[in-house]
């Protein structure tokens, strides 16, 4: 078995984490009486008493309304870097960030507030030791339209963004919805990658379509292809990764995905450990792998192997990843 220690000081990357999903109740509180907005209470204990949620469309309903706080573009800088420092206490060496323009441009945020906060606070990152780039997503209950749109306002900004992901409520909004736009994101050189949120309707559908004609080269989650042999063989062989999030699996599915985690690294499926939402599920990185460690008796070589398995899927050249090890 493996201890807590041989987890918090082994090198990670993380390749699933929602910057705004890291909004914790305090910096929520404090953003909200800066920039003099109403969130119903001015109390840490009554704010932490709405976050309730076991599905994934009750929790997107608290994660939208929290972010009306943020509104410069310092508090998305101070988001992205708070984050960042966990990260680097957790020994995450390497991480790619989704963000959600879409979710701040449609209360009036300009796309370059958003970009600038996090991308300054990527820059600095280097100097905490941290090697940090941003994953822009589209969200899903939203217009292709708008993801269309999403696309070219964020073309000033290419630079700056690794790669296009999609994400929120998956329930009637497939992968093919959004084709026209992930063919655009290939052809102008961003990386994609693609939420199958675990034990969502249709989900096997939607990960042959994300997989087959889509062509994504992660899955976030994902852990539901077990159900379909083919499937894993498809993924082993072409080393998609997947990025699973116990912690967010156990809220949202009450199971943590455990059994499947080990399953498909027997089969030398590229699955990695990630925190997801971690101010809404429990915890960072290293919490996440503890609980999946504890809960299914982990031996230190499925850890090692998860960790690696961070490493060899995230989007960085061969030569940057021996850096790491
Ligand atoms: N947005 C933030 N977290 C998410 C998740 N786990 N699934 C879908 N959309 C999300
Ligand atoms: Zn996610």
């Amino acid at each position: 078995t493996v201890t807590r220690k041989f987890i918090d000081n082994l090198p990670k990357a993380e390749l699933h984490v929602h910057l705004e999903g890291t909004l914790e109740p305090e910096l929520r509180l404090k953003l909200a009486q800066k920039n003099h907005i109403d969130i119903g209470t001015t109390s840490l204990e009554a704010l932490k008493k709405t976050y309730q949620y076991d599905t994934l469309a009750s929790f997107l309903a608290v994660y939208y309304e929290a972010m009306a706080v943020l509104q410069t573009e310092d508090d998305f800088y101070e988001l992205a870097f708070t984050y960042l420092k966990k990260a680097r206490q957790n020994n995450v060496r390497y991480v790619e960030m989704f963000f959600d323009p879409q979710a701040h441009t449609s209360r009036g945020i300009a796309i370059e507030t958003v970009i600038n906060g996090f991308s300054h606070a990527a820059q600095d990152a280097k100097e905490i030791g941290v090697d940090a780039h941003l994953i822009m997503c589209f969200l899903r209950d939203f217009s292709k339209a708008s993801a269309y749109q999403s696309l070219i306002a964020a073309d000033p900004y290419k630079d700056k963004i690794l790669g296009i992901g999609l994400d929120s409520d998956e329930h009637h909004n497939p992968p093919l919805k959004f084709v026209t736009s992930f063919e655009k994101a290939v052809s102008a050189g961003y990386h994609i990658t693609m939420h199958a949120d675990v034990d969502q309707v249709d989900s096997i559908n939607h990960i042959k379509q994300a997989l087959e004609i889509i062509g994504v080269e992660r899955l976030d989650h994902g852990t539901n292809i077990v159900e379909n042999p083919d499937l894993v063989e498809f993924v082993s062989t072409h080393e998609i990764g997947l990025t699973s999030c116990p912690n967010s699996n156990k809220f949202l599915s009450q199971d943590m995905k455990g059994k499947e985690v080990q399953t498909l690294l027997e089969h030398h499926v590229k699955v990695s450990i990630n925190s997801d939402d971690p101010a809404y599920f429990g915890g960072y990185i290293n919490d996440n792998y503890w609980s999946l460690a504890q809960s299914y008796h982990l031996t230190q070589e499925q850890v090692v192997q998860l960790a690696k398995n961070s490493f060899e899927t995230a989007w960085i050249t061969d030569s940057q990843k021996t850096a790491y090890k």
